[in-house]
């Protein structure tokens, strides 16, 4: 069956790639890992695992996601220089299934001031990428960038050239988020009923979200026959980012009377990906973002809730736990036991292992001593932010805070004083004065760890609600150019700032294996409490 004539629109996740050229999202290997195999678990089709040619980590990162998921076709984004295919097809060859997706710039403005070829240029490279991708490939991808701003007429030879060439799968990005859904439409059309050819291949959608309406283009797309979306997980990518995957799955769900498609996705997995990748990235989910925010199912007014009472369906057209959204939000207490913490950690969509789950029900266990009521949030606060999913945290270490004295008021100096342990057995005092009690624990952590970092970004949110909420920490730091983000969590919010400088003050040691701790503190503002 041609690629227009099928019911299932695939879902392409660009997270690892477009999502992760967004300001501040880069990750570590780890990382990506973690993000893949939820990728996987949520079930979507394509996962673009990065562009192999771009840096010795983006090879290295897609390499490892072909060599470790297998189930969803594993792909690489490669320019269509031979180099850059090469590259792809080297780092795609562990996988079991692999696309190489190559791109070249269409439109008038890329082709004069970017790109400085003719249009007649164009088309060749065109097709000597595809025709060089699919000696490596069976599966390649041909991406029109700018393609929403280039004339139909020339967008519709490149795509019947690159047809011929052998792509199996056409995408036609609106790379700028310049596009309405109506023109995006209609261009669709036009290059169904103009290029020879077209049936048999896949027709794609990217959307950029500039204007806000990169899910309303690309579903646009969708009724004017594009049977692949290329999205991310919460929306992010360049600028203002790309289509939200969430947003775009669940309106072919839940409006399946209208648009008459299937999509493969699990979507009871949209919530806990939709956390992880938060996390991960320390970009925040808007409280009020449809379909994962934390107000997408919240009813405030009375008029409102009493129609809830009544019957679920007056004011809400998606069920939450089909995304993944426990109904029960007050969960586990001081004395529940770890069979009921494992069930509801399962509940909550993760898949722990045993000494996981060991690690993590210490951590609870830790915090239900602080905290009278355990919430959902907490739990995944826990699981995300303690180090329990990775190898790659600061609970991993070198250094641990053993304890952490702050000084602080209206009028008063801040100082902290920070007693910390080696993984060698080092035990270092240390103590700074600061701008606040946050900026003295973060002194005394770098004077104590011999680590000096550069601060750009400092976020703090509430983990759930009430008075012994827990604070969630995100610091973003630059350390020789490199960009590092720590996470850190507490009832004590001076104290989640530090374990996520710690964090950060971990990951740096950790890729600086010839450091050590400080042989003697340095005196000047050593401060003795
Ligand atoms: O936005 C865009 O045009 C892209 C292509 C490389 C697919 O990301
Ligand atoms: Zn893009």
């Amino acid at each position: 069956m041609s690629g227009l004539e099928q019911d299932r629109v695939i879902i392409f996740d660009t997270t690892l790639r477009d999502g992760e050229q967004a300001p501040g999202c880069s990750m570590t290997l780890d990382e990506k890992l973690r993000v893949a195999s939820a990728l996987r678990d949520l079930r979507v089709d394509v996962i673009e695992a990065g562009f192999a040619a771009a840096s010795p980590g983006d090879f290295d990162a897609v390499q490892a996601i072909a060599t470790e998921i297998s189930g969803p076709v594993i792909c690489s984004l490669a320019r269509c220089h031979p180099n850059d295919i090469e590259r792809a097809a080297a780092a795609l060859k562990p996988a079991q299934r692999s696309r190489i997706h190559v791109f070249l710039a269409t439109s008038e403005i890329h082709r004069t001031y970017k790109l400085h070829m003719a249009k007649e240029e164009i088309i060749r490279r065109a097709v000597e990428g595809v025709q060089l991708a699919r000696k490596h490939c069976a599966d390649v991808e041909f991406s029109a960038e700018d393609a929403s701003r280039t004339e139909p007429a020339f967008l519709a030879d490149v795509v019947a050239a690159v047809i011929a060439a052998g792509a199996r799968t056409v995408n036609i990005p609106d790379t700028l988020g310049y596009t309405v859904p109506e023109e995006f439409a209609a261009l669709f059309g036009y290059l169904r009923t103009h290029v020879r050819g077209i049936e048999q291949v896949m027709l794609s959608v990217h959307c950029h979200d500039d204007l806000g309406m990169a899910v309303a283009n690309s579903l646009a797309a969708v009724s004017a026959g594009a049977r692949q979306v290329e999205c991310t997980i919460n929306g992010i990518g360049e600028r203002a980012g790309n289509c939200s995957l969430e947003e775009v799955v669940m309106a072919l769900r839940t409006r399946a009377n209208h648009y008459g498609l299937e999509v493969g996705v699990e979507t009871r997995r949209l919530y806990p990906t939709s956390r992880l990748v938060s996390s991960i990235t320390g970009m925040h989910v808007p409280r009020n973002k449809a379909v994962v925010g934390e107000n997408a199912f919240a009813h405030e007014s009375g008029i409102h809730q009493d129609g809830m009472l009544k019957h679920a369906s007056t004011y809400e057209i998606m069920n939450p736990e089909d995304i993944g959204i426990s109904k029960s939000n007050l969960v586990l207490g001081k004395h529940s036991g770890r069979h009921a913490f494992r069930e509801r950690v399962q509940q909550l969509g993760f898949n722990l292992d045993d000494e996981q789950i060991n690690q993590a029900f210490a951590e609870f266990k830790k915090l239900a001593d602080r905290k009278k009521e355990m919430f959902d949030g907490d739990i995944e606060a826990i699981i995300m932010n303690t180090g329990v999913l990775s190898a790659d945290t600061g609970g991993s270490g070198p250094w641990e805070m053993v304890e952490l004295h702050i000084s602080a008021g209206t009028g008063a100096i801040a100082a902290a004083a920070v007693r910390m342990r080696h993984a060698d057995g080092q035990i270092v005092d240390e103590a700074s004065v600061g701008d606040g009690p946050v900026e003295a624990a973060f002194k005394a952590l770098e004077r104590a760890t011999g680590i000096s970092l550069d601060l750009r970004n400092f976020e703090l949110r509430s983990a759930t609600t009430g008075e012994d909420a827990q604070g969630e920490v995100t610091v973003t730091v630059s350390d020789n150019g490199q960009c590092h983000r720590g996470h850190g969590v507490s009832t004590d919010i001076v104290e989640a700032g530090a374990l996520a400088y710690l964090d950060v003050i971990n990951r740096v040691c950790r890729q600086q294996p010839a450091h050590k701790p400080p042989e003697s503190p340095a005196e000047d503002k050593t401060v003795h409490l």
